[in-house]
């Protein structure tokens, strides 16, 4: 039994003290939220070090999704991935959006392109795939995909903070792509998110529609939300991206010492990365196979019972709740692989402030 609890995540945060002048401008200037400064700089800062032409921060991932969607006008039907956070298909119902699942892929998790064409209908505008734990997806497969059937892409890059894949970073493939500066993720904000566009128009369009639709003081061109980013979230950001080179070292060797802990264990499988040239090492998930002596229920017990709080992440699909279950496409028969890997999954403790020790004794729990 290890001494203290050990969650999935840990936030990663900078020192109070650092913040204190942030705040201290914040409360000199007035300047609480609406593009001030501080919004400004953490645009611009997180452009240069993510390696992407334009970026609009937003309040929290959820609403970025759904305002990307308002962005493009996307309607009918859009192709996605039952195996993912909720917040994927739930930013499809807030627009009245019918979400078509296919399945995914065995080796990565991520949507399957081989699976797309049978699944679009007169009604699809548009596929939102989902890099899942921060792995690629295959985006030129999807984008040819789109392409020949006049369709727009948006990626949920939630856990892609960071994420290179053969051509730079992974958020410059498809129409837009939206990621989570939530608690849990790689780099955070408390709660946060941003769209990354490719242009100045388009930029344009999601500054627009995250403020209510306002032009200027009198001019209102869209039904638009209030999905703006505070001041106090992106000076946080701006310390935050101080830190992220180191934090994401420590994920890497969180993830080595795992993967060597791990590698005799007959029945665990560790999801290898998609071939991404720089990974981000957001979670770290493991598939417990029948050949293991425990099945995934009692060994997430077992790791509780210890005091390790690992997750089922994801589990339970997506297409399985409520709101879902109901389409033709929810149907378990057409999502085969997303199922097996919804009954296997649990991912375990990762964070830069995880010790070795801690990491060992997670691994000596699996291993016993
Ligand atoms: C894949 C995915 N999409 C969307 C979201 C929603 O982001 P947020 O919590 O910032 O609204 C999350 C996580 O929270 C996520 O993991």
């Amino acid at each position: 039994m290890t001494n203290k609890p050990i969650y999935v995540t840990q936030p990663q945060l900078p020192k109070l003290e650092e913040l204190i002048p942030y705040l201290e401008n914040i409360w000199e200037s007035k300047i609480l939220t609406n593009n001030g400064p501080y919004h400004q700089q953490l645009e611009q800062a997180l452009c240069e070090y993510l390696g992407v032409k334009h970026i609009a921060l937003f309040t929290n991932g959820t609403v970025a999704l759904v305002t990307a969607l308002q962005t493009l006008r996307i309607t009918g039907e859009v192709i996605t991935t039952p195996y993912s956070f909720v917040a994927t298909s739930h930013s499809l119902l807030w627009n009245a959006i019918k979400p078509g699942f296919v399945d995914i892929d065995p080796i990565t998790l991520n949507l399957d392109p081989d699976k797309i064409e049978a699944a679009i209908t007169p009604q699809t505008t548009a596929i939102m795939p989902v890099h899942c734990y921060g792995h690629p997806c295959d985006v030129d497969r999807i984008q040819k995909i789109a392409d020949n059937y006049g369709l727009k892409v948006i990626y949920d890059a939630a856990h892609a903070f960071g994420v290179q894949c053969h051509s730079g970073s992974v958020l410059n493939h498809g129409d837009l792509s939206v990621l989570s500066f939530h608690a849990t993720k790689v780099f955070n904000t408390f709660e946060g998110g941003a769209i990354v566009c490719p242009d100045t128009k388009t930029k344009q369009r999601v500054d627009h529609l995250k403020n209510f639709g306002f032009v200027d003081e009198t001019i209102v061109v869209a039904p638009g939300i209030n999905g703006k980013m505070s001041e106090f979230n992106a000076a946080l950001g701006l310390l935050q991206l101080k830190g992220i080179d180191e934090a994401l070292q420590k994920r890497k060797a969180i993830d080595a010492q795992y993967r060597e802990g791990l590698a005799g264990v007959k029945g665990i499988h560790c999801l290898s990365d998609a071939g991404e040239k720089v990974a981000n090492y957001a979670h770290f998930p493991i598939l417990v196979r029948p050949e293991y002596p425990l099945n995934r229920e009692a060994l997430y017990q077992k790791l509780r019972d210890n005091g390790i709080y690992a997750r089922r992440y994801f589990y339970p699909l997506i297409s399985d709740f409520p709101m879902y279950r109901g389409l033709a496409s929810a149907a378990q028969s057409n999502l085969p692989v997303a199922s097996k890997a919804a009954s296997e999954v649990i991912c375990l403790p990762i964070y830069p402030a995880l010790s070795s020790e801690q990491v060992d004794s997670v691994i000596e729990l699996l291993v016993s």
